[in-house]
């Protein structure tokens, strides 16, 4: 793809949009600099450009370039390379030597720039990706700036795909305790948050101000919603937030999305599990729902952070199964049962499970439930080509494909369930040397014939 930006760019019908600044950064910087061909170790550090090396390798090299006094013509080197082949990651290493203190702001409308790619943006969920790079740098940029408002968004950003991003929840903290100091957020901290989801000063005085809630740092975010802790002043205790998103940025989120999100609190009104998240408060005027606070976070952070492992599953496949049993007592499907839809209530080891984000659940009605939503890994087969619609035994192969998912744990999943294919035979997965009752249970809920799924 950056090869074909090359070509077109020198064709001279479309301007990569790293270039204007990227020639900004060479008419800055370009007169006087040492040349490649002047300096030895400048015509090696632009030979690895040019070959695509990896920033591990430039990344050092530009460090002792910079310690022998070329860091001028580093960065030279490094602009006429990201004008021939632009690349993200290059982009950023360049955006950082100019943040410190050479051209901050070049160095802001870079990553700007940077950020705005498509496929930086493809990587927000990977942890340390350019994204997240990125963020850091511009965050805590306008923090040392003095804009602490601009800098939580920057932060919120990182936090929203991976909550205890330290780099990020240190930045998040400084700057509300600096919003919190010039009085921006009111009387207590985290108010500043609902700021930045679309919600003017008014608005927020109206939905947290008289009211109940205190919002807190971000717990996550999913494809329409964003989950902050809370303060329930009301009642005295913490809990979980849940706020529809602006659908494209814009004030209103689309009524199609409002009526789902609010079909959420309705479903989980209907079920009644201790193996189900609690609902606790319906909010339709502010886009929001509170919910009871599960302090583990998701089971997705809990396998990485060594609070569940494949001794746990018995467990927590019993309390699934009671939770899904409860859901479809209810009439109801969850149509997502994956590890980011499934939370641990508290932060220690042996945490109960509880099934969260109905978002996309639908009732057992006389139209039957609409055809898949959920995600790919964790669809049972026939759901796959589209044309089934979703029923207990797909929830039940999803929480197949999570326990499979923990006994496996670190080992990630097979392809065969990123892939569609409604042939799909995922039992041949299940590891032979499983305890017998375990292995069992998986090859029964990951059958491929509906009905076979039993727990
Ligand atoms: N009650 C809660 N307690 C703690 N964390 C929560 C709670 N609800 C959601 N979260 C966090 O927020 C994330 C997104 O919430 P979720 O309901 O799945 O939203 P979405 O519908 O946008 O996927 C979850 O993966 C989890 O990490
Ligand atoms: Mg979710």
């Amino acid at each position: 793809m950056i090869a074909t930006w090359a070509a077109r760019m020198i064709e001279g019908d479309v301007a990569h949009p790293l270039v204007p600044v990227v020639d900004a950064v060479l008419a800055a910087f370009a007169d006087g600099a040492a040349r490649p061909h002047e300096v030895a170790r400048l015509g090696a550090f632009a030979d690895a450009l040019a070959r695509s090396a990896a920033v591990t390798e430039l990344d050092p090299e530009l460090r002792a370039l910079s310690h022998a006094g070329f860091l001028r013509g580093a960065m030279v080197v490094l602009a006429t390379s990201l004008r021939e082949a632009p690349r993200a990651d290059v982009a950023v290493l360049l955006a950082r030597e100019l943040l410190d203190a050479i051209d901050v702001d070049l160095g802001v409308r870079l990553l700007h720039a940077t950020l705005a790619l498509p496929e930086v943006d493809g990587t927000r969920m990977t942890r340390g990706g350019i994204f997240a790079q990125a963020n850091l740098l511009l965050g805590e940029q306008l923090r040392d700036r003095g804009d602490a408002a601009g800098a939580l968004r920057h932060f919120e950003a990182v936090l929203a795909h991976d909550i205890d991003h330290a780099r990020a929840l240190r930045g998040w903290q400084q700057a509300t305790a600096t919003l919190e100091r010039r009085g921006l957020l009111g009387t207590r901290p985290g108010r500043g948050l609902s700021l930045l989801d679309g919600l003017d000063e008014l608005e927020s005085a109206q939905a947290f101000g008289l009211a109940r809630y205190e919002l807190s740092r971000p717990l996550g975010r999913g494809r329409h919603a964003v989950v902050y802790q809370a303060y329930d002043r009301h009642v005295g205790r913490d809990v979980a937030i849940k706020r529809l998103l602006d659908s494209d940025g814009t004030r209103t989120a689309s009524r199609v999305m409002q009526a789902r999100f609010f079909d959420e609190a309705r479903t989980l009104a209907r079920v009644r599990s201790p193996y189900v998240v609690a609902l606790l408060d319906v909010q339709p005027r502010h886009r929001l729902i509170a919910l009871e606070l599960c302090k583990g976070g998701s089971l997705r952070l809990g396998m990485r952070r060594g609070l569940v492992d494949a001794a746990d599953l018995p467990r927590i496949a019993a309390q699934l199964r009671r939770a899904l049993d409860a859901v479809h007592a209810a009439g109801a499907v969850h149509r997502d049962v994956k590890p980011a839809n499934i939370l641990l209530r508290t932060a220690f080891r042996g945490a109960p499970v509880a099934l969260a984000d109905f978002g996309v659940a639908q009732g057992i009605g006389p139209a039957g439930v609409g055809p898949q939503a959920g995600t790919l890994r964790y669809l049972a087969p026939e759901l796959r080509g589209g044309a089934t619609r979703a029923t207990a035994a797909s929830d039940r192969f999803g929480a197949g494909v999570v326990l499979l998912e923990l006994l496996l744990y670190p080992t990630p999943l097979p392809d065969a369930f990123d892939r569609i294919d409604d042939d799909l035979d995922v039992t041949s997965h299940v590891p032979d040397d499983a305890p017998a009752s375990v292995r069992d249970l998986l090859r029964s809920l990951l059958a491929r014939d509906p009905d076979a799924r039993r727990w």
